[in-house]
């Protein structure tokens, strides 16, 4: 069930959020983990992401490989079950909390703000990275994972899926962000259309471009009625652009260019 963005409360930062992502490369995490947010948030104790690298668990202990030719015939490589399936089983004894396992795959439930702020009110996750052509169908009919995508188009492998899952979630967990209300106030999170007002900062004209008089005004209400009209506008402008575009489908009309920012009517 999709929950309204006002409905789930911010979990209260009683215990540490815990996140394990089973990859082949956990090389590519590293740089990510430690910049920025996340890298504050790990330090802090916010947020602990543990990387696990699934050759460990390969029957294999001369070369770790980890994969083999599809049965049947057919391109490319298949990840073998018993690696994976005793991976997420070592992994799921590594802490109390049983850990909501998710695979990353382009087929999956597409990703979007209602599902992210229930995935951060989970206490433990497990991130489930494929390559190559996939998993073994078994890793699915005995794990029973959930197949989340970033959207209708192929990766080389769910690492980068699994960093925009770790990268909107964490906005969620209290602390994260330097003033909680940035993330309530995010396009998408008050509901699955909202769109943020537009932000101006310094100079207050550039090139000819001038910041709109009211966020200079220093009147609060007139600048929260502002947004709100503005929000209002952006909302509708891009339901109308994404009507047009049909961009669920592919089947994009004019050029398959992006909504301009906000969408022109
Ligand atoms: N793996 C490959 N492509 C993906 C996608 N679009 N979303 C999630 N995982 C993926």
């Amino acid at each position: 069930m999709a929950l309204s963005g006002s409905a789930l409360p911010l979990r209260e930062p009683v215990q540490v959020m815990r996140i394990d992502v089973i990859t082949l490369f956990p090389a590519i995490f590293t740089g990510y983990l430690d910049q920025s947010l996340l890298a504050k948030a790990r330090k802090r104790g916010l947020v602990q992401i543990v990387l696990h690298d699934l050759r460990a668990w390969s029957p294999d202990k001369k070369h770790f490989k980890v994969d083999d030719r599809p049965y049947g015939g057919g391109p490319g490589m298949v990840i073998r079950v018993e690696p994976v399936v005793e991976c997420v089983e070592a992994v799921q004894r590594m802490a109390d909390v049983p850990g909501r396992l998710l695979v990353m795959s382009p087929t999956g439930r597409p990703l979007d703000q209602q599902l992210v702020r229930q995935l951060a009110a989970s206490p433990r996750l497990i991130l489930l990275c494929g390559r190559y052509e996939g998993f073994d169908q078994r890793v699915y009919d005995l794990l029973h994972p959930e197949p989340i995508s970033i959207g209708p188009y192929v990766l080389n492998g769910g690492e980068v899926a699994a960093m925009v899952i770790i990268d909107s979630v964490i906005r969620w967990i209290p602390g994260v962000l330097g003033n909680e209300e940035s993330c309530r106030s995010d396009s998408f999170s008050q509901d699955p259309h909202f769109v943020k007002a537009a932000q101006y900062t310094r100079p207050p004209e550039y090139r000819g471009l001038k910041v709109p008089e009211v966020l200079l005004s220093g009147d609060h209400e007139q600048i929260r009625k502002w947004r709100e009209e503005d929000s209002r506008r952006r909302a509708e402008l891009r339901r109308q652009w994404l009507a047009r575009h049909d961009t669920a489908c592919g089947n994009q009309t004019e050029e398959g260019r992006a909504p301009p920012h906000p969408p022109e009517s």
